[in-house]
């Protein structure tokens, strides 16, 4: 299975404020859906808070140290091999052979090394914000441009694109670079 983080985040790196998202871009949510219905999706339970319910027509998986944590229409995983597991899982259900990591910020440093995919929106605007996401390009090669849109009237312009991990030969670091820093991530 592979395992596909998904962020949108501003030019100053902000994914979320106040448990929110900063902005509204319909046609960019559009997309998050179009690439994520039908697999199962990884997300901390903040941001399941501040979605209010779990996605529809998509297998939610919520990651808490809760262990009392219910919620209709949740699965609950409390470490990244139980979330990925019960991902796995659930994706041989399905029959597809992806799943995603949608957020936020504490949930996308968690994984950073189980990614092998990033789509990223990059909003071309600076917003205040408290969580964020930072793409390390000297680890992760942009591989594709899918979209490239202009600002409208208030809505601002974004960008979606992939980016692949930079391959390092595992065989030449050293014994102490820990598997935590390989297609390292850092995050503000
Ligand atoms: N722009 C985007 O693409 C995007 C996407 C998603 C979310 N967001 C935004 O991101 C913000 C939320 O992000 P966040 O970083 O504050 O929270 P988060 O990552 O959504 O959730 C954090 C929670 O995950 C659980 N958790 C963290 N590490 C864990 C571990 N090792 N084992 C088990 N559970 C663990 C904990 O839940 P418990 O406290 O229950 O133990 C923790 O409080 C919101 O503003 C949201 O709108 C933005």
């Amino acid at each position: 299975m592979q395992t596909v983080l998904i962020v949108a985040a501003s030019e100053n790196d902000v994914v979320g404020c106040d448990n929110t998202m900063p902005w509204h871009i319909p046609e960019d949510l559009k997309f998050f859906k179009q690439q994520t219905i039908g697999h199962p999706i990884l997300m901390g339970r903040k941001t399941l808070d501040s979605l209010g319910k779990p996605l529809p027509g998509r297998v939610n998986v919520v990651l808490t140290r809760d262990v009392n944590f219910e919620r209709e229409g949740i699965l609950t995983a409390s470490s990244v091999d139980e979330a990925l597991k019960l991902a796995e899982q659930e994706a041989n259900k399905l029959g597809v052979k992806k799943c995603f990591v949608i957020g936020g910020a504490e949930i996308y440093r968690l994984f950073a090394s189980e990614v092998s995919k990033i789509i990223l929106t990059r909003i071309h605007k600076e917003y205040d914000g408290d969580t964020f996401f930072k793409l390390e390009e000297a680890d992760w090669r942009h591989t594709k441009t899918i979209k490239d849109v202009p600002a409208c009237g208030d809505t601002p312009g974004f960008t979606i694109m992939e980016f692949e991990p930079v391959h390092v030969d595992r065989t030449q670091e050293s014994s102490s670079q820990s598997d935590e820093s390989y297609g390292l991530l850092q995050y503000a």
